[in-house]
């Protein structure tokens, strides 16, 4: 797709999807069945689906209801299946007619929303396909909570069986009174047998043997990745088995997380069980020999203790021509499964797709569940290159000899289960709900998460999740694709404190009468903004502090959430370029956090609003460095990689001395709600900044940030908004006009007219470059936030060559002509040293932290 049109065009390719009849792509000779369960219309999902009603696969109808969840998460792909659902007070089951015989994809849609008279946080129950159990005591909201999710798809192998039925029954259950069952959309499709019955398990190797017959065996998907490549939507899979694929980078451990490449040659996919898409990308160590010999490329997985599980890897080396080019080991939880992979030796030809299956038991392991999954070239094989390569892995949870697939649910933290505690209560005032709906009527539209705010990968290497005890990401496959918003269950705050401990350690805590002091009794002279969460005024704390405050709006009945997240996520990040959360104040059903004060607001205000003082370039670079320093500590630096999900010129603020500091990345933005049935309006907030690929993916990743900083960078160097509907048409979208006029030479044409004759040639081309490769088409393309930081300085760097042949002292000095300087400048920009995080000009907030007087 053109990129002068892609903001446009999938706007309107997201809306088409439901006006015309959608063609089904996955046409095969399989047998399927989608159901909307609760909803006897049927529709088209996202992907134009189509899917029927549920009631005609009942063996007893009577015996369940139909309900319409109450709101709309903003990070739902549709509303099929997931608005209607069916609520079960009874045991009950569908029946679907099957060729037993054959193997059959089971996927269950959840979404433990809010539904008339039931209250969702008292649904546990029972699923069972026939003798096996596939959940037990199961409750999809404390799931879908620990998960940080809106919804839950979980997806089953079921072996095949002497029936002709496929009776999946579910089973409220009795543990609890009032417990219920529910599911929103059910898909049975028919596979070939895809397992063989000599999968060998880990550590028995040899005569020896240990294998499973994994064509008996019904299984549950924990994980599917296309390694070193994109999310794969279900619609793009092969053969019509509706399966998604996700990008690996967030199982990943440690920095080494080698390299991507993807094939220049072409694939036979032939016999694959894997579509072309996973085949064509790889993840491979790295091009040196010395770096490789010393690290394992390690994925992590967490998982449920006591089960088999089946690794299957996907193989297809594109990049080598013969045997003993790329020979690597495969290590599971530290058992070697193979010491000789060599791709083209096993698959007989370059180019050849390959599958090797693994079992391995896990063991229960104190709560830390994990599988390790490593690989390093075995250089005692003397191959031409040391290096590994992987292209897909799947990773299947197999049933035990009580035929039972079901784990424990996740455990939450008292936090989160503070927060369902509260949905509890407020359940019966309906008010609650509406207000909290987010996200439009338009199923399409809602697909874009517009709702800003940040989205956790759960990553492994950094394994926990903020106030969370044990966590949980072992939810499948579909544990990163969608976030949750924050609003999914909202509740209203009576006063309680619900900041988990850690985080109240590491934040001061503010009374009322502080706040009220502070800010004149919240008095309208003192309001610089009003967002989402309510009003922030501006105010003096200890008497000369300055600070501002951020007031949740008392007749907010959605704060609390977001107030939570925004301290749990905030307490736990300090850096010079982000801005500092000082404290907060939760008493009498008031709520308000307290940051630091930003003397020059915001930087849009500094390029083409007010515009008072004229920015220097040499002044917009740095900012835009400080800017890519906070948000590459956001992608890398912290605990967990955070996704911003808005950048913009609004959300990049200067202090006093004009650094600049990265902030909102703890408020999920609520959009209009339902009732006034509007959705453009989200649509809009941030659109001229928002990644295209993340439409076509349906996943967030860092690169969705580099994307919209992309812009940024071109909004500071021309000076315009990121959309402009007022300019002639192929103008109005920054992104796409910048592009066009780079890719036509007249970029220079487009520069801020303050800025014309005032950057040097060299500056300007590194910058342009860089401005440009962030808003590559794909993510994959894009270079890492670190990247755009080192291509920034550089660029500072050859503009104050020229100013100023001796560097400023203030600035680290360097040689350009000389590699190694670079390289350790390079490092250093990296490396995010102590340096950046206790900046010695926030030394003032760090001791207000410090002597946490309120407390
Ligand atoms: C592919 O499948 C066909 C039919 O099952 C089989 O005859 C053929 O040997 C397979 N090819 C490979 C390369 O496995
Ligand atoms: C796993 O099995 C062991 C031994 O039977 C048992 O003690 C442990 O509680 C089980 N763990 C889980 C998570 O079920
Ligand atoms: C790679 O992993 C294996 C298995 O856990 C371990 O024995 C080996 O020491 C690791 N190698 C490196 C270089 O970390
Ligand atoms: C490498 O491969 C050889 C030959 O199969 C094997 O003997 C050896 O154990 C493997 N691993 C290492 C670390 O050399």
């Amino acid at each position: 797709m053109s990129s002068c049109i892609h903001h446009f065009l999938v706007v309107f390719l997201v809306f088409v999807c439901f006006i015309l009849d959608p063609v089904d792509a996955a046409d095969g000779p399989a047998q399927k069945f989608l159901l909307s369960c609760g909803n006897q219309k049927g529709g088209a999902d996202a992907d134009g689906r189509k899917w029927e009603g549920d009631a005609k696969f009942l063996v007893k109808a009577d015996r369940s209801r139909e309900a319409k969840a109450d709101m709309q998460d903003s990070s739902l792909p549709s509303e099929i299946p997931f608005m209607s659902a069916r609520i079960f007070n009874a045991e009950t089951s569908y029946k679907f007619a099957i060729n037993g015989s054959n193997r059959h994809f089971l996927r269950l849609y959840f979404y433990p929303s809010s539904y008339p008279n039931v209250n969702i946080s008292n649904s546990y129950f029972a699923l069972n396909v026939g003798e096996t159990t596939l959940l037990n005591n199961f409750s999809a909201a404390l799931t879908a909570t620990a998960l940080s999710q809106a919804y839950i798809v979980k997806e089953y192998a079921l072996a095949p069986s002497d029936l002709n039925d496929l009776t999946v029954t579910f089973k409220p259950s009795d543990k609890y009174s009032g417990s219920f069952a529910f599911v929103n959309g059910i898909e049975v499709i028919e596979t070939p047998e895809m397992f063989d019955d000599n999968t060998g398990m880990v550590g028995f190797s040899g005569d020896s043997g240990v294998t499973i017959e994994a064509t008996k065996a019904s299984m549950e998907t924990m994980y599917r990745l296309n390694v070193g490549g994109q999310f794969i939507p279900p619609t793009n899979d092969s053969a019509g088995l509706m399966r998604s694929w996700y990008d690996d980078t967030a199982y990943i451990l440690g920095a080494s997380s080698g390299v991507t490449n993807a094939a220049n040659t072409t694939i036979d996919v032939g016999n694959g069980t894997a579509p072309l898409a996973v085949y064509s990308t790889a993840r491979t160590m790295g091009p040196d020999p010395n770096v490789n010999k010393n690290y394992n490329l390690t994925w992590v997985f967490q998982v449920d203790a006591n089960f088999t599980y089946l690794l299957r890897f996907h193989f297809c080396d594109y990049l080598d021509q013969k045997v003993n080019q790329r020979v690597f080991e495969i290590f599971i939880n530290n058992q070697t499964a193979l010491d000789t992979m060599d791709i083209i030796g096993l698959a007989g030809s370059a180019g050849s797709p390959m599958k090797k299956d693994f079992a391995i038991l896990v063991k229960d392991n104190k709560g830390d569940n994990e599988i390790w999954v490593a690989l390093h070239p075995n250089v005692s094989v003397k191959p031409e290159f040391y290096d590994a390569m992987l292209n897909g892995l799947e990773i299947f949870k197999l049933g035990d000899s009580k035929k039972n697939l079901a784990g424990p649910n996740p455990k939450i933290s008292d936090m989160m289960q503070k927060q369902i505690d509260h949905n509890t209560k407020d359940f019966g005032s309906k008010k609650s709900y509406k207000s909290a709906i987010i996200g439009g009527a338009a199923g399409g539209a809602a697909a874009f998460g517009i709702a800003a705010g940040l989205i956790f990968v759960i990553n492994n290497r950094k394994r926990k999740y903020p106030g969370q005890d044990s966590v949980s990401s072992w939810l499948p496959v579909y544990g990163h694709s969608h976030t949750a918003s924050k609003s999914t269950m909202s509740g209203r705050s009576h006063g309680s404190t619900n900041i988990s401990s850690d985080a109240a350690c590491n934040c001061r805590y503010f009374s009322l009468a502080e706040i009220k002091q502070a800010t004149k009794h919240f008095d309208e002279s003192h309001v610089i903004g009003v967002g989402g969460f309510g009003k922030v005024y501006r105010g003096v704390v200890d008497g000369n502090m300055k600070v501002a405050i951020k007031r949740s709006n008392p007749s907010s009945e959605q704060g609390v959430n977001e107030f939570q997240t925004e301290i749990e996520m905030l307490s736990k990040l300090r850096h010079r370029h982000l801005v500092s959360l000082i404290g907060y104040c939760e008493e009498d059903n008031e709520m308000a956090l307290v940051y630091d004060f930003m003397g020059k607001g915001t930087l849009r205000e500094h390029l083409y609003k007010n515009n008072k003082i004229t920015l220097t370039w040499k002044q917009r670079l740095e900012i835009c460095i400080g800017a890519a320093r906070g948000l590459h500590y956001l992608h890398t630096g912290a605990k967990y990689t955070i996704i911003h999900r808005d950048v913009k010129t609004t959300n990049i603020l200067l202090d006093d001395k004009w650094v600049a500091k990265v902030s909102d990345f703890g408020l999920s933005k609520t959009g209009p709600n339902m009732n006034q049935g509007h959705v453009s309006t989200v649509v809009k907030g941030s659109f001229g900044y928002l990644d295209p690929e993340y439409f076509r993916r349906q996943q967030l990743t860092e690169k969705s940030d580099v994307y919209s900083f992309g812009v940024v960078l071109f909004e500071v160097l021309c000076a315009r908004p990121a959309l402009n509907p007022s300019l002639p048409k192929e103008q109005v979208s920054l992104a796409d006009h910048a592009l066009r006029s780079a890719k036509n030479g007249t970029l220079e044409d487009m520069i801020d007219p303050h800025l014309k004759g005032k950057i040097s040639a060299e500056c300007f081309k590194k910058y342009a470059e860089t401005a440009e490769k962030c808003l590559a088409d794909h993510g994959t393309d894009r270079p890492s936030m670190g990247d755009v930081l080192w291509n920034l300085e550089f660029a500072l760097q050859l503009e104050s060559n020229l100013e100023n042949p001796k560097p400023a002292s203030n600035k680290r000095s360097i040689d350009l002509t000389d590699h190694n300087s670079i390289m350790a400048m390079h490092r250093n920009t990296l490396s995010l040293g102590s340096e950046d995080i206790d900046g010695s000009e926030d030394s003032e907030v760090f001791s207000q932290i410090v002597n946490q007087k309120g407390r």
